[in-house]
């Protein structure tokens, strides 16, 4: 992706965050130069991977297929090995009317999925197979959407309206677009690497290939 078009997806979804009212943290807002100066100090951002966020899934397709994200908390690998402390995570995230983020699935985190305003939120579900890395299309899939358990066939969809949410467990194959609009969504989780707990059933990058073709208007995580 050129970085002049990272800049600008990351000036309108900044600006679509801020019109539901979400606030986001002081490291959102640093300039380049100001990462510069706190960086020292910054570790523990580096480190959990907090921050600037943008997928094209190495398709080079943004609009088609991608996620804008912000990941505002992340707690530490070392805590989920010991059972305790700061097993979880939280991200805001956009997916933009009809933009896909593929089917994937992770081993390690569970996650809400929260649809916080916009359009519908769409997920097509399956399980992944008991045996395999492909999907499961013989079996039903239920989970559980505030408080409440739905079940679909394997490739069934529900749709999220905003306030509403699913809990995705480890295993479970999804795949999510915007409907009717795009959609702020919310994602409450496990402790997440991103680097290592994506299971995606194409084989797809994660992290973009940027071209610099302009200033840095504010650095990504994959940036650090
Ligand atoms: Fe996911």
């Amino acid at each position: 992706m050129n970085r002049s078009t990272i800049n600008e997806i990351l000036k309108e979804g900044q600006a679509f965050i801020e019109s539901f009212g979400y606030v986001l943290p002081p490291f959102a807002h640093w300039t380049v130069d100001e990462w510069a100066a706190k960086k020292a100090q910054a570790g523990a951002i580096i480190d959990a991977g907090l921050g600037w966020d943008i997928t094209d899934y190495g398709l080079g397709t943004f609009e088609e297929t991608g996620l804008f994200l912000f990941t505002v908390r992340n707690g530490l690998e070392a805590d989920l090995k010991a059972g305790k402390g700061m097993l979880y995570a939280e991200k805001i995230m956009i997916s933009r009317q009809d933009q896909l983020s593929p089917m994937h699935y992770h081993l390690v985190k569970a996650e809400d999925i929260i649809n916080r305003g916009g359009g519908t939120l769409v997920i097509e579900l399956y399980h992944r197979e008991a045996d395999g890395e492909g999907l499961d299309t013989s079996r039903e899939v239920t989970v559980m959407c505030d408080g409440m358990p739905r079940t679909v066939q394997a490739g069934g969809r529900i749709a999220l309206a905003p306030g509403e949410s699913v809990t995705l467990l480890p295993k479970q194959y999804h795949a999510f677009w915007g409907e009717g609009g795009d959609v702020l969504i919310g994602e409450v989780s496990t402790v997440n690497d991103d680097n290592t707990d994506n299971y995606f059933l194409d084989k797809l990058g994660r992290f973009p290939t940027i071209v610099e073709d302009e200033p840095i208007h504010r650095l990504l995580v994959k940036d650090y």
